[in-house]
């Protein structure tokens, strides 16, 4: 018996497979996969890959958007227990409670919501295009941007445009302290400091530059700086350090880590491929209706 990676790469040949992955999973998950990217490249690939089968390593809103965008396709998710709890943040019954009561308010929804929920919404933004997508909005009406009111927020300062704000987080950036910023400036004098936009807005003040996962590995990329504090999910680091092994990169202290992007594991990955097992299941009306907010969203 070979390695596991090995094992991996014959049943995914065998299956016709692709494997996406987020840039927050284990390196090792990332190292076998076909294509790693934030939540926006990720959508896109999954859209246009047209693979018969998709791993798709990361939590389970985006495996469903894969599966929402891709539906001819055998979705697997290898680790079905892996959800972000943001998205169970706003259900799919308060957010239609919420247009009921508001309906002259458009909704706009982070994409880390559940299908269900999706399917209540007018229109889904990520990190890489929430500032584009919002600021194309009719500016005479009202927005309600949920489920994150970090996110929210740091966009709402700097597009001035006020929107209601629905009480949810990210548990694993919401923990970051300006505290921590401080600490990291002070040990790091000549050090870019790049902070994730679901950070409490007093943590992006304190940052050089506030971008999605995507973002940031092309800012480091194309930046002439040499060493950067990276103030989002540790995992992010495997990829900036592989793709520029000249830069540094220092995260913060405490490390912050998204546990379920953590349960992504190459035993899992194998095992759903060999058994086909832990396939994204999505009603048809689901689908048809959770994928018009994100084909709005990619058209813009
Ligand atoms: P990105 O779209 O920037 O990859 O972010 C996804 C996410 O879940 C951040 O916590
Ligand atoms: Fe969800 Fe936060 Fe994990 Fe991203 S880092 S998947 S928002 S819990």
């Amino acid at each position: 018996m070979g390695s596991i990676q090995q094992e991996i790469q014959e049943l995914k040949e065998s299956r016709h497979a692709v494997i996406l992955a987020h840039n927050y999973t284990l390196g090792e998950v990332q190292d076998i996969a076909d294509f790693t990217g934030d939540s926006l490249e990720l959508s896109r690939k999954a859209a246009e890959c047209h693979a018969p089968v998709i791993v798709f390593c990361g939590v389970r809103f985006m495996a469903e958007t894969a599966k929402i965008l891709s539906p001819e396709s055998i979705v697997l998710h290898p680790s079905p227990d892996a959800g972000c709890p943001m998205a169970e943040m706003a259900s799919a019954e308060d957010v239609r409670k919420y247009r009921a009561d508001h309906p002259d308010t458009l909704l706009v929804a982070y994409v880390n919501t559940t299908a269900a929920t999706k399917t209540a919404v007018d229109i889904c933004v990520t990190s890489g295009n929430a500032e584009r997508v919002i600021a194309a909005l009719p500016r005479d009406r009202k927005i309600m941007f949920l489920p994150d009111a970090d996110l929210g927020s740091n966009i709402s300062r700097s597009l001035g445009r006020p929107m209601e704000l629905w009480e949810g987080y990210c548990p694993t950036h919401y923990r970051i302290h300006p505290d921590e910023i401080a600490k990291a400036r002070a040990a790091h004098p000549g050090a870019e400091v790049l902070v994730h936009p679901e950070c409490l807005p007093a943590v992006v003040e304190m940052a050089d530059q506030s971008l999605s996962t995507g973002g940031m590995l092309k800012y480091v990329h194309d930046s002439s700086c040499k060493e950067f504090v990276i103030g989002t999910e540790c995992g992010i680091i495997h990829r900036m350090q592989k793709e520029n092994p000249d830069k540094r990169f220092y995260p913060l202290d405490p490390v912050p880590v998204c546990p379920n992007m953590k349960k992504i594991t190459l035993e899992k990955v194998r095992d759903c491929l060999r058994d086909l097992s832990n396939q994204v299941e999505l009603d048809e009306e689901t689908i048809r209706l959770a994928r018009a907010p994100i084909d709005k969203m990619l058209e813009l």
